[in-house]
């Protein structure tokens, strides 16, 4: 039988690593979104009618995991980041003015590689520290949003003729 005195109370549903890790991907997710709208508006080329679609793709998939991220993050007693300067204080990613004829579509697709690889990266960490505090709900949740990341890496590394890991 289980006893509901041990496994009922705050003590066992402390996460402060989780919360931290679920924080860092609300801003870095946001960031993220910022970037690939700024794609989508200042891409230029041969590519554009694909492309430029492909971003709204992209911004439709982080904005539905940066809700459920953020949800989970209150679930577990945490308090999202939710204002702009937050976001930009706390990501990882660049944030850069906008440049009409900076980038080629193929210099943005690259920058887009490398961001998602970050982004990657803290999705693993966020993996990692749910495991140690044995929050697998967040874990699972987490599990394919990882896996889409790999995913479009994967694709837009076969855009720039590259294997899924950036290899030749
Ligand atoms: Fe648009």
């Amino acid at each position: 039988m289980i006893d509901k005195l041990k496994v009922s109370g705050h003590d066992n549903y402390d996460f402060p690593k989780t919360r931290a890790a679920l924080n860092q991907l609300v801003a870095d997710i946001s960031q993220l979104s910022v970037n690939i709208h700024q794609t989508h508006w200042y891409m230029r080329g041969k590519e554009f009618f694909r492309l430029h679609p492909l971003m709204d793709d992209y911004m439709d998939q982080l904005a539905e995991q940066l809700d459920q991220i953020a949800e989970r993050l209150i679930e577990i007693g945490g308090a999202p980041y939710s204002t702009t300067r937050e976001f930009i204080d706390h990501t990882g990613l660049p944030e850069e003015t906008g440049e009409f004829g900076k980038y080629t579509l193929e210099d943005y697709m690259e920058r887009l590689v490398n961001q998602y690889e970050y982004l990657r990266d803290v999705f693993q960490q966020a993996m990692l520290v749910s495991d140690e505090e044995k929050d697998w709900p967040t874990q699972d949740m987490l599990n394919g949003m990882k896996e889409l990341t790999d995913k479009n890496i994967w694709m837009l590394n076969a855009f720039l003729g590259k294997g899924p890991f950036g290899d030749k």
